[in-house]
């Protein structure tokens, strides 16, 4: 579509031209946003306004490259971001219809986290003036040592904003940041928006489902079954819709098909954006918005097309911090929400001193038995046959006892296992998602994620090594079967982290991580035998087996041999569980890090 002429050359900043975005359903394109154009000038406060499903949030999404548009051109500034790549993370603030605050934290350490993970600051001066600032911006100054669970619904919206505003982004969009609030508060919370907008040429673009206090925007994009209806001045648009009200403008809407809505927006645009660059004017000329005064390179408009006059500015990327930095963050973040978290303190705190305390007692008969079988002497003939039927007895009853204590703390430390990780990245991944958008780094986030759970997992599995052996029964290497706990761990650990960021919710990711726990045990051939076919088809991916197998290797000579006799199975060497375990702990990671690099929003 060819472009009108600009009042001023470097006015449009933001610029959408026919743009679409369409799934595939049911074999057909559906377009959830349809051949969308518009420009939206420096220092502009827009709504994106109609019913719901209308395709509000999509427009955003797309906008923000979240959604790749399926056909159309997306300008900003000098570059067009359908060619030249999406925005910088510091370019751009997102601030998405769910919290994206954890709510052990505190207002002020939410909003240093999101400053940390963000933007490089080169002193702690620099940090805490950035952190004051965006808090005095959004009015959250009087509340920041609160924690996120006790505010309310419009202070959760400002530390939403505040935390965006960290980079300063010079676009800002916001998805239903006033549904649900009371009228004050959404008054002021549009407000803030408002002025928000007023102050370095930012754009703000806000989605909202209400027509209230529509007179604070400078236009207002109505948008039907993914349409665009009307973009223009507020005042005009109850006169655009011939309605009265503008709670009218939803049911008007409703009165024909979306197309003819669209045909005839084509037919009055230009009228309209005269208008909005005319009321542009005479803000600029009252001083009521004010541009910053280096504005950066206009967009050179050559038969319509937008091509870049200068080279884009510095790579905003150099602002982000470090991989470092942002893993120490996350890391320490982690573990505050970790101690914060009673119940979570607790239930570690109880499995860690219960689960060994119940392999012990259930060890305690296995003791006896070992004690007597290890001192049996071989004397005469007489003695000796009548002592190797009881020899045998005992044998017996030590190896199906050892090997299904093994088997039992094996089993509790991949409960443990599962305990540990099946929710860390399902649990928190819309947060997730909106911090890798704003720069945080896959990398950064994994090696923290590891980092936090080594600590779990060396903390659990050694406690148990250390317990079970000094009061338990076990009789072998304590180093060699110390080794295989925490491979068993690490390993149960690791599958259920992968299974994490693979999911799409916690409660699919625990579910899974649970039966993946249960199907240990029978499948392990340990307790039952598995005919010949199945099991080895299943063994390899059986991690209990190779910890018990390996752990049984590690025990005296005379036990291990008593377990020999009581099992249907064949062990396997210690070198074969070691690497076995070891590449089930690689091949979990590998497939975590693909789910935490796929994108993941919905
Ligand atoms: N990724 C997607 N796949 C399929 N349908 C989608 C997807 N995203 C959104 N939709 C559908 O597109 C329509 C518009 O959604 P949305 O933009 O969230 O609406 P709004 O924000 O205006 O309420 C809805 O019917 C929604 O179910
Ligand atoms: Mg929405």
């Amino acid at each position: 579509m060819a472009l009108a002429t600009f009042p001023s050359p470097n006015s449009f900043v933001l610029e959408l031209k026919e743009v679409s975005f369409t799934i595939r359903k049911d074999g057909e394109e559906v377009p959830l946003v349809d051949r969308v154009s518009i420009r939206v000038p420096r220092g502009h406060f827009m709504a994106i306004v109609g019913p719901s499903g209308c395709g509000k949030t999509t427009l955003l999404k797309t906008i923000a490259g979240l959604n790749p548009e399926s056909s159309g051109g997306l300008f900003w500034d000098t570059r067009n971001l359908s060619e030249d790549g999406d925005f910088s993370p510091s370019e751009i603030g997102y601030v998405p219809q769910f919290s994206i605050a954890y709510d052990p934290l505190t207002v002020d350490e939410s909003v240093e986290t999101a400053t940390r993970l963000r933007v490089r600051c080169a002193s702690t001066e620099e940090l805490d003036h950035r952190i004051d600032r965006v808090l005095e911006e959004t009015g959250l100054s009087p509340i920041s040592d609160r924690q996120v669970k006790v505010l309310s619904g419009g202070q959760k919206r400002r530390l939403g904003l505040a935390m965006e505003l960290v980079s300063d982004p010079k676009l800002l969009l916001c998805d239903e940041v006033t549904s649900g609030l009371d009228p004050r508060s959404e008054r002021e919370i549009v407000r803030l928006l408002h002025d928000l907008s007023r102050k370095d040429g930012r754009i703000v673009l806000s989605v909202t489902h209400s027509l209230a206090h529509l007179e604070l925007y400078d236009s207002i994009l109505v948008l039907h079954e993914g349409r665009l209806a009307f973009h223009g001045p507020p005042e005009q648009l109850t006169h655009y819709f011939s309605v009265s009200d503008t709670e009218e403008v939803y049911p008007r809407l409703a009165t024909q098909p979306s197309e003819r809505w669209h045909i005839s927006w084509q037919k009055h645009r230009e009228s309209y954006q005269k208008m909005m660059d005319k009321n542009r004017a005479l803000l600029i000329s009252s001083g009521d918005l004010h541009l910053p005064a280096a504005a950066p390179p206009p967009v050179a408009l050559v038969g319509g097309e937008a091509t870049p006059a200068v080279e884009p500015a510095a790579d905003d990327h150099l602002r982000l911090p470090g991989v470092f930095s942002q893993f120490s963050t996350l890391l320490s973040r982690r573990w505050r929400i970790f101690f914060r978290d009673r119940g979570q303190v607790f239930l570690q705190l109880a499995i860690i001193v219960c689960f060994p305390i119940l392999v012990t007692i259930f060890s305690d008969k296995a003791s006896l038995n070992i004690r007597r079988y290890s001192d049996t002497h071989q004397t005469d003939v007489k003695a000796q046959v009548l002592e190797e039927q009881s020899v045998r007895s005992d044998q017996a009853k030590v190896g199906s006892a050892v090997s299904g204590i093994i088997m039992f703390q094996v089993v509790l430390l991949s409960l443990m296992g599962s305990n540990n990780s099946a929710r860390e990245i399902a649990g928190e991944r819309p947060i997730y998602e909106k911090e890798k958008f704003g720069g945080l780094r896959p990398s950064a986030y994994l090696a923290s994620k590891v980092a936090f759970l080594a600590c779990l997992v060396i903390g659990q599995s050694l406690w148990m090594a250390f317990f079970v052996n000094f009061f338990g029964a076990f009789r072998g290497d304590f180093i060699q079967h110390a080794g295989f706990l925490l491979l068993i761990n690490a390993s149960m650990t690791a599958i259920c982290l992968a299974i994490s960021s693979l999911m799409r919710t916690a409660e699919q990711a625990s579910l899974l991580s649970i039966y993946l726990v249960g199907f240990q045990l029978p499948l392990s051939g340990a307790v039952l035998a598995l005919p010949v076919s199945v099991e080895a088809f299943t063994r390899p991916f059986i991690s209990a087996y190779w910890a018990w197998s390996g752990s049984v290797e590690s025990l005296q000579t005379q036990v291990r041999d008593a377990v020999k006799s009581v099992i249907d199975t064949d062990l396997s060497l210690q070198n074969a569980c070691l690497y076995t375990l070891g590449a089930h702990i690689a091949v979990a990671l590998i497939a975590t890090w693909a789910g935490v690099r796929r994108p993941q929003w919905d």
